[in-house]
């Protein structure tokens, strides 16, 4: 069964970085043959998580970012560095995945990333390429959120000029890119596999 894999970038700005690397690296998931959807941030209704509006009744964007991630094996991020952690986009939008319960005939916000592939790659202007978000955010996936993240994960340093108009990655970039890419495309397979999917 073809891989589905939904790429998300850690920034909703027009001109992101991220967003660019993350195309790059859907790209790269077609090629290797997997179904791939990118999350569209600006359709989904994601306020900053606040009790009282959960009381209210969850954001309709909530429901359907949990309804993506039940739809896919795998999840690729591609995100920005904040004061060396991950940046707030990432953290509430699963925190309100979290909150979600079984409901539509799908189950818990958890039960839906619980065991799933995810591959993180981070860019940034600066020389480390936002290489201290990823322990964070791998963390914050792994340990807290249930997904099995991949081992293998890449920092795109000077990412302004790497990903300018017109630029293309060097052999180097290239190569770690390519390697997140093939790890989630490998490990996804593998665990199709196992449950004979
Ligand atoms: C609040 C804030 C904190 C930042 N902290 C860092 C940082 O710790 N490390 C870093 O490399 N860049 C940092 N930056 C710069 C971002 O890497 C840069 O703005 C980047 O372009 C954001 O990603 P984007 O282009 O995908 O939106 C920070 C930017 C903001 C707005």
């Amino acid at each position: 069964m073809t891989l589905k894999v939904l790429v998300m970038s850690g920034s909703a700005r027009r001109a992101s970085l991220n967003r660019r690397f993350a195309a790059f690296a859907a790209e790269r998931l077609a090629a290797g043959g997997a179904a791939v959807t990118t999350v569209d941030w600006g359709a989904l209704d994601l306020p900053l998580y606040h009790g009282d509006l959960e009381a209210a009744g969850l954001p309709t964007g909530a429901l359907a970012l949990r309804r993506l991630l039940a739809e896919h094996d795998a999840l690729f991020v591609s995100t920005p560095e904040y004061n060396a952690f991950v940046p707030p986009l990432l953290v509430n939008a699963f925190d309100w995945v979290s909150r979600v319960p079984a409901s539509d005939g799908l189950p818990q916000g958890l039960a839906t990333t619980a065991g799933k592939v995810a591959g993180l790659v981070s860019a940034s202007p600066g020389p480390l390429g936002g290489l201290r978000s990823l322990g964070a955010l791998r963390g914050f996936l792994g340990a807290t959120i249930g997904l099995l993240v991949v081992p293998e994960h890449y920092a795109l340093g000077q990412a302004d000029k790497a990903l300018a108009d017109g630029a293309t990655l060097d052999a180097r970039q290239d190569a770690g890119l390519q390697r997140v890419v093939d790890a989630v495309l490998r490990t996804g397979r593998a665990l199709q596999a196992a449950r004979g999917a």
